[in-house]
C-alpha cells in the first residue's frame, strides 16, 4: 500500500521514539508550581507533605495523627472528621466560584445543562434528603447504574453527604453482573434511569436493572431518572409500585437544607468492584479523608487545573477514573468539569474533537485504546476543528505505545500540549506515577516517576531490587484501598503476600525502569486481561463460557489488538456430542456478552479438542497467547489443530514453560 503524499515523512517522524518533551517553558511560568523541590520535600517528611495537602481541605474536625500504619491496614488522618461533598461543593459557595460551573454536560443527542456550583449544591442536598426519606443512613449501600448523565455525579455526591456507602456499576455490565454487585454489598436502594443514548441507540437501563432485581432481596426502593421522554417510550420503562420511584418526584418538593454529615475520615466512601483472577469481582473500598487529600492533590498538581480551565475526562463514572477524576478530584479543587453521555464517533467522528472547540476545553484525559481509535479515524477529523484552547492531555488505562503518543502530541496538543502518562488502579485510588507536566521532561510511552510523597520500586520474584521485574508499592498512601469489601484475608492475599517484606503493595504489573530513572510499566503480569482500558478477568470469561450448555472447559487469554491493546481470545473444549460451528460460535459470544456484559465479549473463539496443560493440570496460557495471536498458526482459524497443540506444546515444554 502506497501512503498518500506526505504521510511517509510524518510516519518517519512518528517513529522516532528517542524524543524528549521538556515542559513547554510558558506552561512552566504559568503553574501553580514550577519547582522540582517538590520531590524532596516530600521524600524529607512524607507525612508533613501529605498532612499540608490535608490542610487544603475543609474538616470539622483536625486529626490527631496523619498515619496509622499496620501493615496491611492503614488509617490516615486518624481522629479528623470531614464530609466529602461538603468539600466539593459547600465550601465553593462563598467566593466567586459560587455561580461558577461546576458541571456542563452534555447529552449524546445534544442537549445540554450546566450546573453551577451552587446548582449542584441545591440538587445534591435535594436528593440527599430524598434518600433519607427512603431510609437510607450512614453507612448503608447505595448501588448506582447510571448513564453519563449530571444524576450520575449528584447520586454519588448525594451519598457522600448523608454517609451513605455508594457501589457505582457500569451502565455497560449486564443484569447479572449488577445483581451479583448489588447482593455483595447488601445494598438497600438502587438509583438507575430509564435509558441511556449510546451511538444512537437507547440502552434500557431500568429493563436490566428489572432482570437484576428478581434475585436481590436486600433492594428496597429503586430510584429512576427520567432520561427523556423518548427514551421511556422506547424501553418501555415499568415502575413497580411503592418499590420503585421517579427521580424527579423525590426532589420535587425535597428540602435543599441538608447539612453535610461528619465523617470520620477513615468511614468508608465507596465501593468499587473491580475483576481480578478469580471469578468473583473484588469490592475495591475506599475511605473519606486520605482518599479526597490524594485525589484532590494529583488534580492539581498533575493537570495543573486552574480556576479557568475547562477539565474534561472522557472515562465514565462506572471506573474508578470516573470517580477520582470526574466527580472528586476535580470538584474538591472549585474546577469546572466536561462531562459527556455518549460515543466519540457519534454522529461522526469528530464528536469529541467538536465538544473541545464548542466548550473551550482546555485539559483533556483519555485512555490509549481511545487514542489509538483516533489515530486509525485519521487526523482529518480534529484538524476540523479549532483545539487552540487545550493546553494539556492526559492518558491512563494501560501502556501507551509511543506512536500513538507522538500522534495525539501533535494532532491533539499542537505539538504545544504536555502529555501526562498516568499509571494508577482502581485500588491505589489516585494517580501513583506520573509526569509534573511543569516539571517533568516526558518520554512517550513511559510514566515516568513516583508522584510526589509516593515510593515505588521494582523487584524481582525473591524481593530484591531489579531494573526489570514486579513493580512493588514500598510506603502506604492516603487513597490506598483499606479492605475488599467482607474479604479482608482476600485483601492480604491478593496484593501484600508477594514479598516477605511486610507492606509492599504488589499492584500486578511488570515493569522497567531505564537508565534515566524513567518507569515503563509494561501490563498486568497475573490472569487479568486490559482490554480497550477495561479490566477484564480472565476466569470471569472462563465462568461464563462454562455456564454454556455445551461447554465442558474454557481457557480464555489476551489477543493483541491494534486499538484495544487486548482483545479476548477463548479456547473452547466441547462436550460429548456437541459439534463446533459457526452458529456456535456466535451463540458462545453472546452468551459472554449476556452474562458479564458486552466488554466482556471474545474477539476469537478457538474450539480444540482439549487445551494444553502442564503435568500439574496448569493451562500453559504463553502457548495459548502465540496461538491465539497467530504466531504459531500463522492465521486466525476457529479450530485450534490439535497436532498444531502437540507440537508446540512440546516444544513449550522442552523450553521450560511452567
Ligand atoms: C491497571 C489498572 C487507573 C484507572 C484506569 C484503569 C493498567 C493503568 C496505566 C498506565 C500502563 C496502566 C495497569 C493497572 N494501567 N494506567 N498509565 N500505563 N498501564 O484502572 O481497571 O483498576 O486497571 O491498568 O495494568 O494495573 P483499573
Amino acid at each position: 500500500m502506497t501512503p498518500p503524499d506526505g504521510t511517509e515523512s510524518k510516519l518517519d517522524d512518528l517513529l522516532r521514539e528517542d524524543r524528549r518533551f521538556p515542559p513547554p517553558e510558558d506552561f512552566r511560568a504559568r503553574a501553580h508550581v514550577s519547582d522540582e523541590s517538590v520531590y524532596d520535600e516530600a521524600e524529607e517528611d512524607m507525612l508533613g507533605y501529605w498532612a499540608r495537602w490535608a490542610e487544603d481541605l475543609a474538616w470539622f474536625q483536625l486529626w490527631d495523627q496523619v498515619l496509622d500504619w499496620q501493615p496491611p491496614h492503614a488509617k490516615w488522618f486518624v481522629g479528623g472528621q470531614l464530609n466529602v461533598a461538603h468539600n466539593c461543593l459547600d465550601r465553593h459557595l462563598h467566593g466567586p466560584r459560587r455561580n461558577k460551573a461546576a458541571l456542563i454536560w452534555e447529552g449524546e443527542p445534544g442537549d445540554v445543562r450546566t450546573y453551577t456550583y451552587w446548582d449542584l449544591h441545591r440538587e445534591v442536598s435535594q436528593f440527599a434528603n430524598a434518600l433519607k426519606g427512603l431510609g437510607v443512613e450512614k453507612g448503608d449501600r447505595v448501588a448506582i447504574y447510571l448513564p453519563m448523565i449530571p444524576e450520575a455525579a449528584i447520586a454519588m455526591l448525594a451519598c457522600a453527604r448523608i454517609g451513605a456507602i455508594h457501589s457505582v456499576v457500569f451502565g455497560g455490565f449486564s443484569p447479572g453482573s449488577l445483581a451479583d454487585r448489588i447482593n455483595d454489598a447488601d445494598a438497600r436502594v438502587l438509583i438507575t434511569a430509564d435509558g441511556g443514548y449510546r451511538r444512537g441507540n437507547v440502552i434500557p437501563l431500568k429493563r436490566n436493572a428489572d432482570e437484576a432485581l428478581q434475585q436481590t432481596p436486600s433492594i428496597e426502593h429503586v430510584v429512576v431518572v427520567a432520561r427523556g421522554w423518548d427514551i421511556s417510550r422506547t424501553t418501555q420503562t415499568t415502575m413497580q409500585p411503592k418499590r420503585d420511584l421517579w427521580y424527579h418526584d423525590l426532589i420535587r418538593d425535597a428540602s435543599a437544607d441538608c447539612p453535610a454529615e461528619p465523617m470520620d475520615s477513615e468511614d468508608i466512601l465507596f465501593i468499587l468492584y473491580t475483576s481480578g483472577t478469580t471469578g468473583q469481582p473484588k469490592g475495591v473500598v475506599h475511605s473519606t479523608g486520605g482518599y479526597l487529600t490524594q485525589t484532590y492533590a494529583t488534580t492539581r498538581w498533575v493537570f495543573d487545573l486552574k480556576e479557568d480551565d475547562v477539565y474534561w475526562c472522557t472515562a465514565d463514572v462506572g471506573w474508578i477514573t470516573g470517580h477520582s477524576y470526574i466527580v472528586y478530584g476535580p470538584l474538591a479543587n472549585g474546577a469546572t468539569v466536561m462531562m459527556y453521555e455518549g460515543a466519540p464517533d457519534f454522529p461522526d467522528r469528530g464528536r469529541f474533537w467538536e465538544l473541545c472547540a464548542k466548550y473551550g476545553v482546555t485539559v483533556f484525559y483519555t485512555a490509549p485504546t481511545a487514542i489509538r481509535a483516533f489515530m486509525k479515524w485519521g487526523e482529518e477529523w480534529p484538524e476540523k476543528h479549532d483545539l487552540s484552547q487545550l493546553r494539556l492531555l492526559g492518558t491512563v488505562g494501560e501502556p501507551i505505545n509511543p506512536e500513538a503518543w507522538v500522534w495525539y502530541h501533535r494532532f491533539i496538543g499542537g505539538e504545544r500540549c504536555p502529555i501526562v502518562d498516568t499509571w494508577w488502579q482502581t485500588e491505589t485510588g489516585g494517580i501513583m506515577i506520573t509526569p509534573l507536566p511543569w516539571v517533568t521532561e516526558t518520554v512517550p510511552g513511559s510514566a515516568t516517576r513516583p508522584f510526589p510523597g509516593i515510593q515505588a520500586t521494582l523487584l524481582d520474584e525473591a524481593g530484591r531490587e531489579t531494573n526489570a521485574g514486579y513493580l512493588a508499592i514500598t510506603r502506604p498512601w492516603p487513597s490506598m484501598l483499606r479492605t475488599i469489601w467482607g474479604d479482608d484475608e482476600r485483601f492480604r492475599q491478593t496484593y501484600w503476600s508477594k514479598w516477605d517484606e511486610p507492606g509492599t503493595y504488589f499492584p500486578g504489573d511488570g515493569a522497567k525502569q531505564d537508565e534515566n530513572g524513567n518507569l515503563w510499566i509494561l501490563g498486568r503480569v497475573d490472569d487479568v486481561l486490559n482490554v480497550a482500558g477495561h479490566r477484564i478477568g480472565t476466569m470471569e470469561v472462563e465462568s461464563a463460557l462454562v455456564d454454556h450448555p455445551a461447554v465442558a472447559e474454557a481457557a480464555v487469554v489476551g489477543k493483541t489488538h491494534d486499538v484495544k491493546g487486548q482483545a479476548i481470545a477463548a479456547f473452547v473444549t466441547l462436550r460429548d456430542g456437541k459439534e463446533p460451528s459457526d452458529e456456535l460460535v456466535v451463540a458462545l459470544k453472546a452468551h459472554v456478552a449476556e452474562v458479564i456484559g458486552a466488554i466482556a465479549r471474545p474477539e476469537a473463539i478457538l474450539f480444540s479438542a482439549d487445551l494444553p496443560k502442564t503435568r500439574s493440570g496448569k493451562i500453559m496460557r504463553r502457548l495459548l497467547r502465540d496461538i491465539a495471536d497467530g504466531k504459531a498458526l500463522g492465521d486466525t482459524t476457529t479450530l485450534a489443530d490439535p497436532e498444531v497443540v502437540a507440537r508446540l506444546k512440546q516444544r513449550y515444554e522442552e523450553e521450560g514453560e511452567p
